[in-house]
C-alpha cells in the first residue's frame, strides 16, 4: 500500500521509528506490570487507549501507589468498544481508560458500562465528564495536520492550513489518516466534519469522499499516520496533534503541527468502570487514582502531551494551549450518539473498515 518511497530512507530512520511504534502501537496481548509493591490483593485489567508506554508508565504507577495489581492491553477506540461487547457477558476488563470519550459514551448508550462518580471527580470541569458519571475526563488533545516539512517541499508543496488544503489534487495519495470504525482519532476527525458541515453527516461524508482520492491509507490506529509521515510514505497525517509531537521528539525535526483555520476536533480521554467488572472495588480505586495530579502528571513523562483534565496538575509546556486553537464545538455524548450509523455509513459510503 505504500509508494516506496520509504526504501529512500535508511535504515536508521527503521531503527529510531521502531521507538515510535512500540509507542504507539495497538497490542492484542495483556501486559502485565507485577509491581513488588501491589499487595491489596486486588486486580485491575485495563483496556487502554493511550500510547502502549503511557498505558505501561500508568498502570506500573498504579499499583506503586494503591497496592493494587494492574494490567492492561492497549487498543484503538473501535476496537476496544467491539471487545468490550463481544465479552459483555463474561468481561475480560475492570477499566476502560484513555481514548476518545465519544467511544465511551456509546459504550455507555450500549449498556457496556457501570456509571460512577469518583469523589475526585469533583475536580474535573463539568465540559470533561458525563453528569452521570459514565465516563469522566482524564486528558484532552486536539486535531491536528503532522507535515513532513521536507517531503513537502521537495513537491513544491506548501503545509496544508485548512481542510480544503488537504483537498489538493497535488496530494494525491499523500495523506494517511486511520479508519473512523477502528479510531478514536479518525472518528474525531469524522465528527468534526459534521460539526463544521452544521451538523450535516451528508456533507460531512462528501467531504471525506472528495478527500479519499488523497489518502493513501486508513490504518486501524489513530497515531499510525505518524509514522508513515515520519518515514515519508505520506507527506501528511491527520492526527492528535500531541501524537505528531511525540514522532518529531523520537527525531523526525522535519515534522511540523499545523491547525486547521475552519476550526479543529478535539478529545476528551476518557475513564470509566465495565459493566460486569470482576473486581469493582478496584476499578473505582483505579478511577479515583487516574482523576489525580500525580496519575495526570505522567504523560509528559513518556512523550504524552495531552492536556490534563484536573486544573491543579502541572502541565508541560509542549502542551497545546487550548485557546491558541480554534476548536468546533464538540460533544461527545452527540458524537457517540451517532458513531454506530455514522461508522456504518463510512464503511459502506467511503472506505472499508482495515482488518488486521
Ligand atoms: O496516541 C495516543 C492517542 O492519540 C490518544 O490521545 C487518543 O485517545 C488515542 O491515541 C486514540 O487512539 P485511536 O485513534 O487508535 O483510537
Amino acid at each position: 500500500m505504500t509508494k516506496g518511497r520509504s526504501s529512500r530512507r535508511g535504515a536508521a530512520l527503521t531503527m529510531a521509528l521502531a521507538t515510535v511504534v512500540l509507542a504507539t502501537a495497538s497490542g492484542c496481548a495483556r501486559k502485565a506490570d507485577e509491581v513488588s509493591a501491589a499487595q491489596d490483593g486486588g486486580v485491575v485489567h485495563v483496556a487502554c487507549g493511550a500510547t502502549e508506554e503511557w498505558c505501561a508508565a500508568t498502570t506500573k504507577q498504579f499499583s506503586k501507589t494503591t497496592g493494587v495489581k494492574a494490567d492492561y492491553v492497549r487498543l484503538s477506540s473501535g476496537e476496544a468498544l467491539a471487545r468490550i461487547q463481544a465479552g459483555k457477558d463474561n468481561t475480560e476488563f475492570d477499566v476502560w481508560y484513555g481514548g476518545p470519550a465519544d467511544g465511551y459514551a456509546a459504550a455507555g448508550d450500549a449498556g457496556l458500562l457501570t456509571p460512577y462518580v469518583s469523589p475526585n471527580a469533583s475536580a474535573i470541569p463539568a465540559k470533561y465528564k458525563d453528569a452521570s458519571g459514565m465516563w469522566t475526563g482524564v486528558y484532552i488533545g486536539v486535531l491536528g495536520f503532522c507535515s513532513n516539512t521536507k517531503l513537502l517541499a521537495e513537491k513544491g508543496l506548501p503545509t496544508p492550513h485548512s481542510w480544503a488544503d488537504l483537498l489538493n489534487p497535488k496530494l494525491k495519495k499523500d495523506i494517511g489518516i486511520a479508519h473512523p470504525s477502528t479510531s478514536g482519532t479518525a472518528y474525531t476527525a469524522l465528527w468534526t466534519q459534521v460539526q463544521l458541515a452544521g451538523g450535516n453527516e451528508d456533507k460531512a461524508l462528501a467531504y471525506m469522499r472528495k478527500l479519499h482520492p488523497n489518502v493513501l491509507q486508513y490504518t486501524q490506529s489513530g497515531s499510525a499516520p505518524a509514522q508513515m509521515t515520519a518515514r515519508g510514505e505520506v507527506a501528511v497525517g491527520v492526527i492528535f496533534s500531541h501524537d505528531c509531537l511525540a514522532t518529531k521528539e523520537a527525531g523526525f525535526p522535519d515534522l511540523q503541527v499545523t491547525f486547521p483555520s475552519e476550526g479543529t476536533g478535539y478529545e476528551t480521554g476518557g475513564v470509566a468502570i465495565i459493566k460486569g467488572a470482576k473486581d469493582p472495588k478496584s476499578a473505582k480505586k483505579f478511577v479515583d487514582w487516574a482523576l489525580t495530579p500525580e496519575a495526570q502528571e505522567i504523560g509528559p513523562s513518556v512523550k504524552a502531551y495531552q492536556v490534563p483534565t484536573n486544573p491543579n496538575a502541572k502541565v508541560s509546556d509542549k502542551v497545546v494551549n487550548l485557546h491558541s486553537v480554534k476548536l468546533v464545538d464538540y460533544d461527545a455524548a452527540k458524537a457517540g450518539a451517532a458513531k454506530p450509523a455514522l461508522t456504518k455509513r463510512f464503511d459502506e459510503d467511503v472506505a472499508q473498515e482495515p482488518k488486521s
